[in-house]
């Protein structure tokens, strides 16, 4: 038993930022940052939030899958910009939904969590638990990037992205991964509310994203490959049958990297960072929404979705569309 993806959804902030805007406010050039990351624009919120996004691919990803909300048994949402402390991200878009049965909370893995719901997801329904789940990734990133640091403002982008999955008796996801490295937290991180009650008051350090590029650059084409290997490996598959690789959108030359790596020809790897930036935990699921809505994707086609990100944390899914 394991689940397959029934519907897909995204929905992207209305306002677009090309590198030429970004020129304007930091000292970069739309020359640069193509060239070291492939981005070429990317969304960036006036208004939208982490849970009116994951709302609307929610309801995208419902109709997709021929599913009322309220038969949705599991609704997931991976966000590390999640709007509110409490109550979670999910528990507000299962409001908007009125998808009133389901069990709904967050999950943080950064730029992996999506693939960590997805697992979640399939762990439950493989346990009898539930019977089908709505995972999304989520993320308002622009609110946690420094628009002063040239390293990083780049990078980002906003969005989310949701697949209706349910209970499967052949095919689906035939095998996964996932892995977490917490020595390496300092690579990329964004501070939060620091401890402050009457009896303490740490002074804030800047509550943005910082992080050494180059350690970030070197995990991910070091251990991404192993990652899809060792998933591969427990499908029973090899490479060469890989028909589309969908992986976390952080950097074009990150992912010629993997590609070189495992031996697989770039023709196979889907991309859409050029035009949505590195949007964390929702990159998967718009990209899947992307090929699914293009008619890319064929029933019976082998796909690999892999995620790396802060933690560090990365994981692969092997699944058969
Ligand atoms: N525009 C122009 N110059 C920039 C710049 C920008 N946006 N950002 C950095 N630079 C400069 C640096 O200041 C440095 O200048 P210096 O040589 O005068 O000190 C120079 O470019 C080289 O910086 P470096 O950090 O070595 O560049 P790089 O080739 O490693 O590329 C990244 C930087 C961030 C694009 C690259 O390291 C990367 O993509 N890393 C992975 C990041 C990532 O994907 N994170 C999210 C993972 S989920």
């Amino acid at each position: 038993m394991s689940i397959r993806i029934i519907g897909t959804g995204s929905a992207l902030p209305e306002h677009q930022v090309t590198n030429d805007d970004l020129a304007q406010m930091v000292d970069t050039s739309d020359e640069w940052i193509k060239e070291r990351t492939g981005i070429g624009c990317r969304r960036i919120s006036t208004g939208e939030g982490v849970v009116s996004l994951a709302a609307d691919a929610c309801r995208k990803a419902l109709e997709d899958g021929g599913m009322e909300a309220s038969r949705v048994e599991l609704l997931l949402v991976a966000t590390c910009t999640p709007e509110k402390g409490i109550p979670c991200a999910a528990c507000q878009v299962q409001e908007r939904l009125g998808a009133t049965e389901a069990v709904a909370f967050d999950l943080n893995a950064a730029c992996a969590g999506f693939l960590f719901a997805l697992h979640t997801a399939c762990a439950y329904v493989e346990a009898g638990i539930y019977r089908n789940a709505l995972v999304t990734g989520s993320e308002v990133l622009s609110k946690i990037v420094d628009w002063t640091d040239r390293s990083t403002c780049v990078l980002f982008g906003d969005g989310a992205g949701a697949v209706l999955v349910e209970r499967c008796e052949e095919g689906g996801i035939l095998a996964f991964v996932q892995h977490s490295d917490g020595t390496k937290g300092d690579v990329l991180r964004c501070d939060g509310r620091p401890l402050s009650n009457p009896y303490v008051d740490i002074p804030a350090e800047a509550p943005f994203v910082q992080m050494d590029g180059r350690e970030v650059f070197a995990f991910a084409v070091r251990k991404v490959p192993a990652s899809i290997e060792e998933a591969l490996g427990k499908a029973g598959l090899q490479v060469e049958d890989v028909d589309l690789f969908v992986l976390h959108q952080a950097n074009r030359r990150i992912l010629e990297g993997i590609a070189k790596r495992l031996g697989a020809d770039m023709g196979r790897f889907a991309m859409n960072l050029d035009r949505v930036g590195n949007m964390s935990s929702a990159a998967i699921p718009v990209l899947l929404d992307e090929l699914n809505r293009a008619g890319r994707l064929k029933r019976g086609m082998k796909l690999v979705l892999a995620g790396f990100g802060a933690g560090l944390t990365y994981g692969t899914s092997v699944l058969q569309w």
